[in-house]
């Protein structure tokens, strides 16, 4: 038995906020955002839509592209740490809303690697013969715990949701090697404070993801018998252009092969990895039978990369 993605969805706010309009509330500027991070622009949710209503919306589109009801699915993880309240948990709104059988459901807390964790763990239940089809959901309203008065961080972090689906897949597709880790002693790096707003020390986030990303992303090719050169496709969690160019070096992956969409939607943790996936098999960049590396970093610290061969 082999777990893989049947189906890919996504959902981010209408609202767009610009470099330009940060200017008027920071001390920035577009040319400073853009050089340094790649971002041109992020979408934040408006007040009366939060992170379970993302999720939900995410979660309809990677159901209707999987043909599967709500009711046929065995579990559901939610990676978020930005949840609508400490608890339930946001995985429990969506066994409600989705109108899911009484299955089993949590919220998994790994920040931006959240949604590696997600599949991953999916994998293991797929892979056990334990369940069908597993719901995973990477979801952030990071607008809510962004300090709007440091430039530091506000510049960064945008809302949104993507979602898939984890079910059996025919042998030789779906997820061929994993790697998942965590490093506590970065949590001074990167913390929640006591205010609830995002802490963050850019340098020495940037040096370890730097590394990490290029290492896992080597690191679960060769797990999977594979080379440098049968990788198709490369989905690096959309954190700053420079540290994704620093993996797509590593693997020696042209540019078109790599997903992009941090210029337009900005770091939005658990949900930049499922949201880019999605939009790019909807339009067409990830092809049956392509191997894609996921790879991604984040508080914790923590970090994750999957080798997946695309296809049911
Ligand atoms: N506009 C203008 N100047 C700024 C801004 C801003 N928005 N932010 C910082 N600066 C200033 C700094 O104060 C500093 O000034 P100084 O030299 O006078 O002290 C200067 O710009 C340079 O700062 P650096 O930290 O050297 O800039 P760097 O090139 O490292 O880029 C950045 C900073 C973009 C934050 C980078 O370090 C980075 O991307 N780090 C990783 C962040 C990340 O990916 N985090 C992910 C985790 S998020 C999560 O898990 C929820």
């Amino acid at each position: 038995m082999k777990a893989g993605l049947i189906g890919t969805g996504h959902y981010v706010p209408e609202n767009v906020v610009t470099n330009h309009d940060l200017e008027k509330i920071v001390d920035t500027s577009d040319e400073w955002i853009r050089t340094r991070t790649g971002i041109e622009e992020r979408r934040i949710a408006s007040d009366d839509m939060n992170t379970s209503d993302m999720a939900y919306e995410a979660a309809r589109d990677a159901l209707n592209e999987a043909d599967l009801k709500a009711e046929e699915l065995d579990m559901i993880l939610v990676a978020t740490v930005t949840s609508d309240m400490g608890f339930p948990s946001v995985a429990c709104q969506l066994q409600e809303r989705l109108g899911a059988r009484q299955v089993a459901a949590m919220d998994i807390s790994a920040a931006c690697s959240g949604f590696i964790y997600g599949i991953v763990t999916a994998k293991q239940f797929i892979e056990a013969g334990v369940h069908q089809n597993i719901l995973v959901v990477g979801v952030e309203k990071l607008s809510k715990i962004t300090d709007w008065s440091d430039r530091n961080t506000a510049v960064l972090f945008g809302d949104g949701a993507g979602a898939a689906v984890v079910s059996n897949v025919s042998e030789g597709k779906g997820i061929l090697s994993h790697e998942l880790g965590s490093d506590g002693t970065g949590i001074p790096y990167l913390h929640q404070t006591d205010e609830d707003h995002i802490y963050m020390n850019g340098r020495e986030v940037f040096k370890f993801a730097v590394r990490q990303m290029g290492e896992s992303s080597l690191n679960v090719v060769h797990q999977a018998g594979l080379t440098k050169d049968d990788v198709n496709y490369l989905i690096p969690h959309q954190a700053n252009i420079r540290i994704m160019e620093a993996a797509r070096e590593k693997l020696e992956i042209p540019v078109e092969k790599m997903s992009k969409s941090v210029d337009r939607y900005g770091n939005t943790s658990a949900a930049s990895i499922p949201i880019a996936l999605s939009e790019d098999v909807k339009a067409g960049r990830i092809k049956e039978d392509d191997v894609v590396v996921l790879v991604g970093f984040g508080g914790g610290l923590t970090w994750g990369a999957v080798a997946l061969r695309w296809g049911k």
